[in-house]
C-alpha cells in the first residue's frame, strides 16, 4: 500500500458513465497539476463500457482501478449492490482524504455511500440540481438528493443550485459556487476541431438540409412518451422535405428498439451509433435545432448558442430556459407544436448572453476549494468561498 507523505492528500475520484467523465476530466486535470499536494486515484466503475471507452482515450485519462459492474439490462438494485461491493476494498486500501463524485448516477450514489460508510468526506460536483418531482428524472432526482445529505463539500454550478442546497439546510460554508466543468470540457474539446470520417460523411450528405439533432435516453419516458416523441419527430420530418434528423442512439436496449421501430427506414432520418465527444460537439455546432432529454446537452446548447427543445416534464436546469435558448416539451403534442414553431423561426426570441453554467474555470475553482478544505484541521473543516 502506498504510504502518503503527511502533506500529500489522497483524493479518490469515482466515475462510471459518459457524462461523469466529461465533467470530472477537467477536475482531474487540475489535480494532476499539483503532484506535491495531491495523490489522485481514479476509479472507473465500468457502469458504462462502449459509451465511455472513446472518452477515456480522448481525455487521455489514467485509471488506477477499473471495475466491471456493467451487465446488459441489469436492474438498478443489482447495479448498486455490485458497485458497493466493488468500491469498498478500494476505499479501504487507499486511505482517501476525500472522495469525489459527480452528478446523480447510480455510480455517484454508490460512491458517496461507500465513502460515507468509511467516514471519508465526500465532495459532490454538480450539486444542488433539483426538480420538484422525486420521480423525474428517475432515479437521478432521488440520487442527487441522497448524495447531498451525506456530502461535506457541495460544488454548485449556478446560484440557483446553491440556493436549493441552502434551502435544504446545508451550511453556506460547505457550498462553493464553481460553475459546471462541462464548460471547461467543451472548450477543451472544441479546440481539437477533430471530426471522424463517419461524421463528415453524414454532414456532407445533409449539407443543404436543416439538421435536427436528437438524443433521448431517460428511463422515466420509456413507453408512451418516448414512442410519442419519436412519432412527432417522424411526422415533422415527413412533412418538411428540407428537414433531416441526426439521432445518435443510446445503447440502452429500450431506446435502441424503440428508435428502430418508429424511425427505422424513414427518409432523411439518420440513426447513428453514439458519437465520441468531439464528433458530437461538432454535430451540435452544425445543427439547426436540438431536441434532447439529456442533462449535459442542456448545458452545452447555451454554451454553443444553439436552440434546444428539452424532452422532459420538468427540468433541473431552468437556467437554459431563462437564458432564452431552451423550451420544455413535456408531451409529444407539445413537441409537435414546438417543432413547427421552430420551423417558422419563432421558437427562440433571445440571443444567448453570458453562459449561465460557467466560464470554463470550474475545474480550477473546485480544486482550489478542495485545497482550502483539506488544509484545515479535521474538526474545523469548512469551505472557504472562491
Ligand atoms: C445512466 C445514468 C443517467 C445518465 C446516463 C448517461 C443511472 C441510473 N443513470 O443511464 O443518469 O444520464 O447514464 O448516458 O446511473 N449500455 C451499454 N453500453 C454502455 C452503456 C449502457 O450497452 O456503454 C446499455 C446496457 O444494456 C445497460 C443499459 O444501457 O444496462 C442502461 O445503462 P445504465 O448505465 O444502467 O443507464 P443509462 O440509461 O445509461
Ligand atoms: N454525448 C456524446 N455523444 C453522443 C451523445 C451525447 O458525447 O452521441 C455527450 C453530450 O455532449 C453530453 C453527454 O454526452 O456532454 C451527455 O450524456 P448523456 O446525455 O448520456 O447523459 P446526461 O447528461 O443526460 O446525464
Amino acid at each position: 500500500m502506498h504510504k502518503a507523505l503527511p502533506s500529500l492528500k489522497t483524493i479518490v475520484t469515482i466515475f462510471g458513465t459518459r457524462p461523469e467523465l466529461i465533467k470530472l476530466a477537467p477536475v482531474l486535470r487540475q489535480l494532476d497539476l499539483y503532484p506535491k499536494q495531491y495523490r489522485s486515484i481514479v476509479v472507473c466503475t465500468g457502469q458504462h463500457t462502449t459509451l465511455l471507452e472513446p472518452l477515456i482515450t480522448i481525455f487521455n485519462q489514467k485509471i488506477h482501478h477499473q471495475l466491471e459492474v456493467m451487465k446488459a439490462g441489469q436492474s438498478l438494485n443489482l447495479l448498486a449492490s455490485r458497485l458497493l461491493a466493488a468500491l469498498d476494498p478500494i476505499l479501504e486500501s487507499t486511505q482517501a482524504d476525500l472522495v469525489l463524485v459527480q452528478g446523480d448516477t447510480t455510480t455517484a450514489l454508490a460512491g458517496a455511500i461507500a465513502a460515507f460508510q468509511r467516514k471519508i468526506p465526500v465532495g459532490h460536483v454538480e450539486a444542488g440540481l433539483r426538480t420538484d418531482n422525486l420521480y423525474s428524472p428517475f432515479p437521478e432526482e432521488a440520487n442527487r438528493r441522497m448524495i447531498s445529505r451525506i456530502a461535506q463539500l457541495h460544488f454548485a454550478a449556478t446560484p440557483r443550485n446553491k440556493q436549493a442546497l441552502r434551502e435544504e439546510g446545508i451550511p453556506e460554508e460547505q457550498i462553493a459556487l464553481t460553475g459546471n466543468p462541462v464548460v471547461d470540457a467543451l472548450e477543451y474539446i472544441g479546440k481539437s476541431g477533430r471530426r471522424s470520417e463517419l461524421l463528415q460523411t453524414v454532414l456532407d450528405q445533409t449539407q443543404h438540409q436543416k439538421r435536427l439533432v436528437l438524443t433521448t435516453h431517460r428511463r422515466e419516458s420509456f413507453g408512451k412518451i418516448l414512442e410519442g416523441n419519436l412519432r412527432a419527430i417522424r411526422n415533422f420530418v415527413e412533412k418538411h422535405p428540407d428537414i433531416c434528423v441526426l439521432f445518435p442512439v443510446h445503447p440502452n436496449p429500450t431506446v435502441t428498439q424503440t428508435a428502430h421501430t418508429v424511425l427505422g427506414g424513414v427518409p432523411r432520418v439518420h440513426l447513428l451509433p453514439p458519437l465520441d465527444y468531439p464528433d458530437f460537439i461538432a454535430l451540435l455546432s452544425e445543427s439547426w435545432l436540438i431536441a434532447s432529454d439529456s442533462g449535459g446537452i442542456q448545458e452545452e446548447a447555451p454554451s454553443l448558442g444553439k436552440p434546444l427543445i428539452v424532452l422532459r416534464e420538468s427540468t433541473e436546469r431552468p437556467e437554459a430556459i431563462q437564458a432564452g435558448v431552451a423550451k420544455l416539451a413535456p408531451t409529444p403534442k407539445h413537441l409537435g407544436k414546438l417543432l413547427e414553431l421552430a420551423y417558422e423561426g419563432k421558437l427562440i426570441h433571445n440571443q444567448v448572453g453570458k453562459n449561465p453554467f460557467g466560464q470554463g474555470d470550474a475545474g480550477q475553482r473546485i480544486v482550489q476549494t478542495i485545497g482550502q478544505y483539506l488544509q484545515q484541521p479535521h474538526q474545523e473543516r469548512n469551505l472557504v468561498s472562491v
